[in-house]
């Protein structure tokens, strides 16, 4: 992408905080924003992908800086924020895409399994939502990679599930909160995309949850995020996009 087509450069003088970022979707918009002119602040809690991914943008001309951070830790939640607001003086994108998964029925489930994910999944929402808003600048946006799975599940996956289906309750209600601050809040829900989360899912392995129909690359995800977060969504807000090439349609 490059030119003068302004739908190429929609994040000129833009700084953008990508979650998960060390690892396929994440990765994926922390680039596409780049390639877009936007600054990007790289928070994952593995170094080596996080610093991969900017040295990835880096190699194509673009900037990043990597944060690394537990996304359930609150201070590390704003040692982040404030890493990216040192640098560049502001935030104007946050994307929430770090999230973990367990596989074990419920009556099986270890309780510190079910807080582990609802943090990393859920509790993170809300710290990076109370923390980068004062932080954001008019015309900014939030977006939270949610799930098929918070419309559609299978057995095992339950905290998971749960934790989707609350990011896009959770979506709603801070959609109306930030209104007034000229913010939007909005959330994508891919299905089965081609990373390190699918290909390790235990489930899909053993054929318990089926993937009918196609499987989506990161930057199919990545374009999605990037029109919500961009004013070209401006009319958009406290939405569910689902980008799953039809999955939650086929019977
Ligand atoms: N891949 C799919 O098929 C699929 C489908 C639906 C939704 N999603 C969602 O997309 C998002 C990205 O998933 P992915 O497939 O790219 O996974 P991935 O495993 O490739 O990447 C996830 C990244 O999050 C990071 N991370 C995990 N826990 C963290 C923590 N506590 N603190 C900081 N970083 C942490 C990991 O280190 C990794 O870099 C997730 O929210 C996931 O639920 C993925």
């Amino acid at each position: 992408m490059s030119g003068n087509d302004p739908r190429t450069m929609r994040f000129e003088g833009k700084v953008c905080l990508v979650t998960g970022a060390g690892s396929g979707i994440g990765r994926a918009c922390a680039r596409r924003f780049a390639a877009e002119c936007g600054s990007v602040v790289v928070v994952d809690w593995n170094e080596q992908g996080g610093n991969q991914t900017v040295q990835e943008i880096a190699k194509s001309g673009g900037q990043a800086i990597f944060a690394k951070a537990n996304v359930a830790d609150s201070r590390e939640v704003r040692a982040a924020i404030d890493a990216g607001v040192k640098k560049w003086g502001g935030l104007d994108v946050v994307v929430n895409d770090a999230a973990t998964m367990t596989f074990q029925p419920v009556v099986d489930l270890p309780e510190e399994e079910w807080d582990k994910v609802l943090d990393v999944n859920l509790k993170s929402v809300f710290l990076f939502s109370k923390y980068a808003t004062p932080h954001m600048r008019p015309g900014g946006a939030f977006v939270n990679i949610s799930s098929v799975h918070a419309h559609e599940t299978t057995p095992n996956v339950a905290p998971y599930a749960s934790s989707k289906g609350g990011m896009e309750a959770f979506t709603r209600g801070f959609s109306e909160e930030i209104a007034s601050r000229k913010l939007r809040v909005n959330c994508v829900a891919p299905g089965a995309v081609d990373t390190p989360m699918l290909r390790n899912n235990p489930n899909i392995k053993s054929g318990a949850e089926k993937i009918q129909g196609a499987v989506g690359q990161p930057e199919d995800i990545a374009a999605a995020v990037c029109f919500l977060a961009s004013s070209e969504a401006r009319f958009i807000t406290g939405a569910t996009l689902v980008v799953d090439g039809g999955r939650l349609d086929i019977l």
